[in-house]
């Protein structure tokens, strides 16, 4: 399995994921705002894996701040988490992570700034091997969703990449083709920065489970088909009520699958539920580039001039997921309950 993010000695080492598959290739965060550039340009994406890059970013800029001064120690690191916090809006493991960091920072009010750095350090490499160890849970939670001889249709890219290692959505197929459960994954491209063909297509074989490619708009035609027997995709962030913002064309897989009366998964950690927000209309969407439209590596695609929307994320109304699979246990319908369930014992 490809690793996501690593600590080098003193930096911070990250598969540049624009590069995959042609190039595997290190970039190397040597400051806080390395990280912050790697976040927004998408050298790592993926809303478990920025939650993790986020708290390393900031063990990494912590180091930088040069007080022995608890109090300017402290001004200093909440701007950085305010810089953090605001690289990609959407998926809420970063705000999470963030927040991780400043309890540490807040807990430690009497500890040495020295102290204080390590244990950020620490704290960060423990999001990261934390995250492995609940995606593994999410795979075996999810085991019993997938029947032998399932076709999978997965969208964008919730796998090791997406994550510190193992996947959400890709854990679970994962998990499945462990078990020996004989299982076919149809993964659609994930217009337009191609997550899918590149990245989910790219794992799957390193991991010989069997995998092809379609264009983001046959998946219709193959669920009217009976080709697909069920989908399966992480989350960027989930509302209290379960409608879930996960990659711009997760919302039109659901609506098609329930029309074809196929079951809906989502795969994701507790991290990725935001509580406070009562429905999915409160989740903030990215808008990115409309270059990232209407061009691909450099590339014109249309006439010169043509402008785009390009709408990052989409949500996904609750009333279309079958279940949500978290490392704790799957939830079903009605979510308001199962969510506040969830939340009722241990938030953190
Ligand atoms: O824009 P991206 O590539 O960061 O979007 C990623 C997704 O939408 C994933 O499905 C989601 O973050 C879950 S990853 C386990």
């Amino acid at each position: 399995m490809i690793p996501t993010i690593k600590w080098d000695n003193h930096f911070i080492s990250l598969i540049d994921q624009r590069k995959l598959p042609g190039k595997k290739e290190w970039l190397v965060c040597r400051t806080l705002q390395d990280v912050i550039t790697a976040i927004k340009e998408m050298a790592i994406r993926g809303a478990p894996a920025i939650g993790v890059a986020a708290s390393m970013g900031l063990a990494l800029g912590s180091q930088t701040i040069t007080t022995e001064n608890y109090k300017i120690f402290r001004r200093n690191f909440f701007e950085m988490a305010r810089q953090m916090k605001s690289a990609r809006p959407t998926a809420v493991n970063l705000r999470w992570a963030v927040e991780k960091m400043i309890r540490v920072v807040e807990m430690m009010k009497h500890s040495a700034v020295k102290e204080i750095k390590g244990a950020l350090r620490k704290e960060s490499q423990v999001i990261l091997e934390r995250d492995i160890e609940i995606n593994q849970k999410i795979g075996q939670n999810g085991l019993r969703l997938i029947p032998d001889n399932a076709t999978i249709l997965t969208h964008c890219n919730a796998g090791a990449l997406a994550t510190g290692g193992y996947g959400t959505a890709l854990g679970v197929i994962r998990a499945a083709h462990e078990a020996g459960k004989d299982i076919h994954v149809i993964v659609d491209e994930t217009r337009p920065l191609l997550q899918g063909v590149r990245l989910t297509a790219f794992e799957l074989i390193e991991e010989h489970i069997p995998v092809m490619v379609i264009v983001d708009s046959a998946a219709g035609y193959l669920m009217r088909k009976k080709r697909i027997d069920l989908v399966i995709i992480g989350a960027d962030r989930i509302a209290s009520n379960g409608d879930t913002a996960n990659k711009i064309g997760s919302y039109q897989l659901a609506v098609l699958a329930k029309e074809n009366a196929i079951p809906f998964y989502i795969a994701a950690p507790v991290s990725t539920f935001d509580p406070d927000l009562k429905n999915g209309e409160l989740i903030p969407i990215e808008e990115r580039d409309p270059g990232e439209v209407t061009s691909f590596d450099g590339n014109l695609l249309g006439p010169k001039g043509v402008d785009a929307l390009n709408p990052a994320f989409d949500i996904t109304p609750a009333k279309y997921i079958s279940a949500i699979i978290t490392e704790r246990e799957i939830l079903k319908p009605p979510y308001k309950g199962s969510i506040s369930d969830l939340f009722g014992t241990d938030m953190k």
